[in-house]
């Protein structure tokens, strides 16, 4: 069955009366890919044949800053509600700027301080943009469940607290990352690397798996391991951002103590190309190395200009 597609709000509110629940929503900005495809399927799967699954497709102007690539970002409409048919969704919200924003906003969404390091430290204003179009579909759309990537994990962990803390009434679910075989986690931006490029992005899983790997030697040694790989000369070369050992929870930087989960980050530009990734990993609180062993180092993160 083809989803309905509604471009307004009116369009929503309309065929939002027929939805039957859970109502489960997974927000994209088009340009469908396995990634998006995975977080249908994990929709689908909530919402039960009884349910209903909508999708969001909308390329919010409002998280891009100046410079970055609104205007180059894909837009593949047609192949996109195939996608959406084929995974099972019942409805598309696919609204234009102006349904969206009717004006300017004057009030957004204030991410807070973990909105501030890290992505946020690199795209000033860009969670902004994210919570306060996130919170908007949540509004518009009220569904029961709505349904994030963790390739984005700094994106989930601060949507799963805003639903908290602004009492958003809804459950907020994580699909893991969908990667392609050599390992490269998939994304619409993907497409603008050639093929040396990609040779050389395919560095950032290769970082976190070593990075995962040297876990049972503690958090020190992981940013060793990961920072060792993201250091080896290529060409083209890779650029990075920052290279981030957090807390899940609190995206703070993990200290040698750390016991239990963490997720470590990575950002980095190729040619013009900006990728992100991260791997979750765990640290057993028998295998913290003594302090030692664990070397000097004792700043969590790593940014470019500093090396
Ligand atoms: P977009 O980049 O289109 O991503 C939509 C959703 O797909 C996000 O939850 C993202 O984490 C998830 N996703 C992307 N690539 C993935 C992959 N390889 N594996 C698993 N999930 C993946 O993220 C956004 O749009 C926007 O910021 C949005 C939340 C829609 C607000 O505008």
């Amino acid at each position: 069955m083809m989803p309905v597609v509604a471009r307004t709000r009116l369009g929503l509110a309309a065929a939002r009366r027929g939805l039957s629940h859970p109502i489960v929503l997974v927000p994209t900005m088009g340009a469908l890919h396995e990634g998006h495809r995975a977080l249908l399927r994990r929709a689908r799967d909530i919402a039960t044949p009884d349910g209903s699954v909508v999708v969001s497709i909308f390329v919010n102007p409002l998280q891009f800053g100046a410079g970055e690539d609104l205007d180059r970002y894909p837009r593949t409409m047609p192949a996109d509600v195939l996608a959406c048919a084929e995974e099972g969704a019942d409805l598309i919200f696919a609204p234009g700027q102006a349904e969206m924003y009717p004006r300017a906003p004057l009030v957004t969404v204030d991410p807070g301080p973990m909105g501030q390091m890290l992505e946020g430290e690199s795209r000033p204003g860009h969670f902004a943009g994210v919570l306060t179009v996130v919170l908007k579909l949540f509004h518009l759309v009220r569904p029961d469940v709505a349904v994030f990537g963790e390739k984005d994990a700094q994106q989930l962990a601060l949507i799963r607290r805003m639903a908290a803390d602004l009492d958003a009434g809804l459950d907020i679910t994580g699909v893991a990352t969908a990667r392609d075989p050599d390992g490269l986690a998939v994304s619409s931006r993907n497409k603008f690397l050639s093929g040396p490029e990609r040779r050389t992005a395919l560095l950032l899983p290769v970082a976190l798996r070593a990075g995962r790997d040297a876990a049972h030697a503690g958090p020190a040694a992981v940013l060793k391991a990961a920072g060792e790989v993201l250091g080896v000369t290529t060409d083209p070369p890779l650029q990075l951002d920052y290279l981030a050992l957090v807390d899940p929870d609190r995206f703070e930087p993990a200290g040698d103590e750390l016991t239990g989960p963490a997720l470590l980050l990575v950002a980095a530009r190729i040619g013009t190309t900006r990728l992100i990734d991260n791997t979750p990993l765990s640290f057993a609180a028998q295998d913290a190395p003594p302090a030692a062993a664990a070397g000097t180092e004792d700043r969590r993160e790593w940014h470019a200009a500093d090396h």
